[in-house]
């Protein structure tokens, strides 16, 4: 017999955790933990213009650690830190098709951030998905771009 979710992650074509979000003041003090306490290395550093963050990338197993810092005082991560002090933002779900993704989920009256997909870091597709209708998680959906 079918696994029950087994329809579902096909319907959706998730793939993998690609990532977890974590709300950092600065990536620099950040690393100190993640990198030379834990020793996860950072492949990747990035700014996101269109999210107004600096991103680092530090991979562990399949997934990675992205750790996120404002830069600007209206970046949602400043707004998430005065709220919250730093910590887990978000879950980032590698889908093979994040329009097929979205349109699932719109269609299950789910609530979208992002309706179309918009381009994140290392220029991927991205999508956010309102944390109402994810128990609380704002959850990111990722299409990385088939080279
Ligand atoms: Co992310």
């Amino acid at each position: 017999m079918q696994k029950p979710t087994a329809h579902l992650r096909r319907r959706f074509y998730l793939m993998k955790i690609d990532h977890l979000g974590i709300a950092t003041k600065g990536i620099d003090d950040a690393l100190k933990f993640w990198a030379d306490a834990l020793g996860l290395e950072n492949v990747h550093t990035e700014v996101v213009e269109d999210q107004k963050v600096r991103v680092a990338m530090l991979p562990i197993g399949e997934s990675r650690i992205e750790l996120l810092e404002p830069t600007s005082d209206d970046s949602p991560i400043s707004k998430f830190l005065e709220k919250r002090g730093g910590g887990i933002h978000h879950v980032a779900v590698a889908v093979e098709d994040i329009e097929a993704a979205l349109a699932g989920l719109k269609a299950k009256g789910m609530r979208l951030i992002d309706e179309s997909p918009r381009i994140g870091a290392e220029g991927c597709l991205v999508a956010f998905v309102h944390p109402s209708s994810a128990n609380g998680v704002l959850l990111e959906l990722v299409q990385s771009i088939k080279t």
